[in-house]
């Protein structure tokens, strides 16, 4: 593996997820792989805990970590070829890319779908960008398209706490009063697709997902009978892909409950909106898994970078 930038990069996810078990009881374990390597991370958008578990994750691997929140302190950086810069962007992706390939040795990348350009975000110029002329491994930390940073950690959690061998795991749209990108939902059943799982989405009609992702997974649109049943229910907002970056709903009806859960656990990538999104007493309740998906987080970077280390070595 050269770069992470999605989960189909997974080469046999059910080894990954031994690998993650591994990790998990000896974290520190492989402190040598990191010494003398180092890590940079470019944000192009806001984090909590992705910019913190990808770090810890590094110094569980003995990694130096360098941090900059690009967007912000960065120079404005121009990503076509040919432009003539004499408007806001001060630097060119060529250069930036290829600078910051001799102070790191792996590079993370974050940056999210601006959603008004859907063949823009579609190709991913950061990410791309820093893919195409970065001289050093890529992790895609949320890119336009996917979070298979989250994906990875979502599918550790489920394995800790499947009983079930097959369990009934229901993706379902909630409410947000703002746009929010696909990259999440995206990765979360791409990644489901290839685990012992009976996936299923169910939202409010005009929220479909892009077909190439949603593939066979069944789309219901009644969440309270989708809900019936289910051992664990994934809860998320992402605005229209048919009415690019829309709101088309903002149905408070869709908000997750302590009765709509039933028996099944509670899984959400946070942050998330409490009372919006899902219900004070589900996130209180025993059936929330939030806070073990968030330590995860850690594990799947670090299962992540120690195998792009092991390449480089
Ligand atoms: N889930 C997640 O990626 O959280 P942050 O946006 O805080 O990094």
């Amino acid at each position: 593996m050269k770069h992470f930038t999605s989960v189909l990069d997974i080469p046999s996810l059910g080894n990954w997820l031994e690998d993650a078990k591994a990790l998990k009881k000896d974290p520190r374990g492989h402190l040598h792989l990191g010494k003398g390597k180092t890590l940079g991370l470019l944000f192009f958008n806001n984090s909590l805990r992705t910019r913190l578990s990808t770090q810890k994750a590094a110094i569980n691997l003995g990694m130096d970590v360098m941090v900059m929140n690009f967007g912000k302190e960065g120079w404005a950086l121009e990503f076509a070829d040919g432009t003539v810069m004499n408007g806001q962007s001060a630097e060119h992706i060529r250069e930036a890319a290829r600078v910051v390939s001799q102070y790191c040795d792996i590079l993370g990348i974050r940056a999210f779908a601006q959603l008004e350009n859907r063949e823009l975000d579609e190709s991913e110029p950061v990410l791309n960008g820093f893919l195409q002329h970065a001289t050093i491994p890529v992790v895609n930390l949320e890119s336009a398209l996917g979070h298979p940073l989250q994906a990875l950690a979502d599918a550790i959690t489920l394995e800790e706490n499947r009983i079930k061998k097959q369990p009934r795991v229901v993706l379902t749209w909630a409410p947000h009063p703002r746009a929010l990108p696909h990259a999440v939902a995206n990765s979360f059943v791409q990644i489901m697709q290839r685990m012992p799982v009976d996936l299923s989405i169910v939202q409010p009609s005009g929220y479909e997902l892009d077909k190439s992702i949603i593939g066979n997974t069944p789309v219901y649109f009644d969440q309270a009978k989708a809900l019936q049943g289910a051992d664990f229910v994934y809860a998320k907002n992402w605005s229209s892909f048919e009415q690019y970056g829309q709101v088309v709903s903002e149905d408070q009806d869709w908000m997750v409950t302590k009765e709509k859960l039933g028996d099944a656990k509670f899984m959400h990538c946070l942050p998330v909106r409490r009372n919006v999104v899902v219900e004070d007493a589900v996130l209180e309740s025993e059936q929330s898994l939030v806070i073990q998906q968030a330590n995860n987080r850690t594990y799947s970077a670090q299962l992540v970078l120690k195998k792009l280390l092991e390449g480089l070595t």
